[in-house]
């Protein structure tokens, strides 16, 4: 009788980061995480993913936490596991390029805080944008991954997936995902990418995906077959609808088979015990919004990611022009066209997205032209995969020159001028980094943060605070 191969699957919980951000709009707090801490050290998770993402930016913005002490409260609480940061390459975790010695120290101070995997990507696909960030994981120790953005079009052929993943290995990554955030990915392109990114780099593969179509599950059930190694999930009660597949389903879906993943189902259970009045909490009160929870088939009919879909009725709902909904649909894959066929991720969801409605509601594409698209247009976000459309790109920047280079290499170091601006604030090393990515949001912060150490009340304090010019 011959010995079945073992190939156990890993699992990264994703459920102190993207669950969250993609079902209650990142506003699950600190201490609603904290109890859960010991429950999710005990399982065996490849990584936990906590950090990074839209979680720093609304940590300080709607919860006034600040996101260093998060981590360093995960670090004292997780003794056993990984913990895993998303980082959008030169864009840390904002929404433009920022110069290397920014980047630098972000990555510095992530890892001295307690990051151990950082998973890089860029809205591009633009490598030259992630090779500072992971030159400075490797040289703090930790593990530098690299996210391919996942989306569709005549230039994403399978030979784009197989280069992309040599790149990737000789610009020295530990580890490849791929990063399906509108969850276009089904399940036969799932093993077609998989067998390409295996036939291109002999790193682990970790796939990451959203349920918002419905695939995700035999999405990965497909890739684990294809060869993929880790599988981005969440415990059940922040799982399905915009996040991702559940955790105690995966581990039992290949429960018995060669990818058994060992994981203790009655833990994991607890876990969800935890977080299942939490669920409800935000179900009341409603930012967990049902209509989130279903399939969205409209992302596989218009491969847009689903944080982009509300965003967009958002946009025209503010402008009473909802009606116009399907008309910037139709608009958006125009614009993404123009522009090169960029995948649709922070920041470049956002550029197309809002190009999209204004060529709409002007009734003239390109007669409005908000400054990100001129720059997405003179190369400064990146290299776009596809040419951009000649036409429109002079009708948008005119007489200027587009560059070529990597764009951080035209931006001065940073960080001495911001250590400047907050030092009446700065009561720690890392705040001129927070203040860096935010600088209007960090003030806010650093202001109500000095009100609650001198008992003065916000509003007060930031009366005082505005006779300071920074
Ligand atoms: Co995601």
């Amino acid at each position: 009788m011959s010995e079945v191969v073992k190939k156990p699957v890993q699992i990264t919980e994703t459920i102190l980061r993207d669950a969250h951000q993609s079902l209650i709009a990142t506003r699950m707090t600190t201490e609603e995480m904290l109890p859960a801490v010991p429950m999710l050290d005990e399982i065996g998770y490849r990584a936990v993913e906590c950090w990074g993402g839209a979680t720093f930016d609304a940590a300080l913005r709607f919860l006034h936490e600040d996101p260093w002490i998060r981590l360093r409260k995960f670090k004292e609480g997780f003794k056993k596991t990984k913990l895993q940061m998303l980082f959008r390459g030169q864009n840390i975790l904002g929404y433009k390029p920022y110069p290397d010695d920014v980047v630098e120290y972000f990555v510095q101070k992530s890892v001295a805080n307690g990051i151990d995997v950082i998973r890089i990507f860029d809205c591009l696909n633009d490598l030259r944008n992630l090779k500072t960030a992971v030159d400075a994981a490797k040289k703090e120790g930790a593990e530098a991954q690299i996210a391919l953005s996942y989306t569709l079009g005549d230039a994403y052929t399978l030979d784009y997936w197989t280069t992309m993943a040599r790149e990737i290995e000789e610009m020295g990554a530990d580890s490849i995902c791929i990063k399906d955030m509108a969850g276009l990915l089904v399940p036969k392109a799932a093993t077609e990418l998989v067998t390409a990114l295996k036939a291109g780099s002999s790193l682990p593969i970790e796939m990451h995906t959203h349920y918002t179509s419905g695939c995700a599950s035999m999405t990965y059930m497909k890739a684990v077959e294809a060869g993929a190694d880790i599988l981005d999930c969440a415990i059940s009660p922040f799982a399905l609808g915009t996040s991702q597949p559940a955790t105690e389903v995966m581990v039992e879906a290949f429960r018995g088979t060669e990818y058994d993943t060992g994981l203790n189902l009655d833990k994991l259970a607890k876990i969800a015990d935890y977080f299942r009045p939490i669920r409800e909490k935000y179900l009341e009160n409603g930012l967990m919004n049902p209509k989130n929870m279903g399939v969205n088939i409209k992302t596989l009919q218009y491969q847009v990611p689903g944080g982009m879909l509300s965003n967009l009725t958002s946009q025209l709902a503010q402008q009473h022009a909802e009606d116009k909904f399907y008309e910037v649909l139709e608009e958006v894959p125009r614009v993404r066209k123009d522009m090169g066929d960029p995948p649709l991720v922070t920041p470049s969801s956002q550029i197309v997205g809002t190009q999209a409605v204004m060529n709409v509601l002007t009734g003239k594409r390109y007669m409005v032209v908000p400054q990100e698209t001129k720059d997405m247009f003179l190369g400064r976000y990146g290299k776009s995969t596809k040419p951009f459309d000649p036409e429109i790109q002079k009708q948008v920047i005119g007489n200027e020159t587009p560059i070529t280079c990597r764009p951080a290499d035209l931006l001065e170091d940073k960080l001495p001028e911001y250590e400047e601006a907050i030092s009446s604030y700065k009561k720690m090393d890392e705040d001129v980094l927070t203040y860096a990515l935010f600088p209007q949001v960090a003030l806010d912060y650093f202001k109500y943060r000095d009100a609650q150490e001198t008992g003065v009340d916000a509003a007060s304090a930031d009366a005082e605070n505005k006779a300071y010019p920074v």
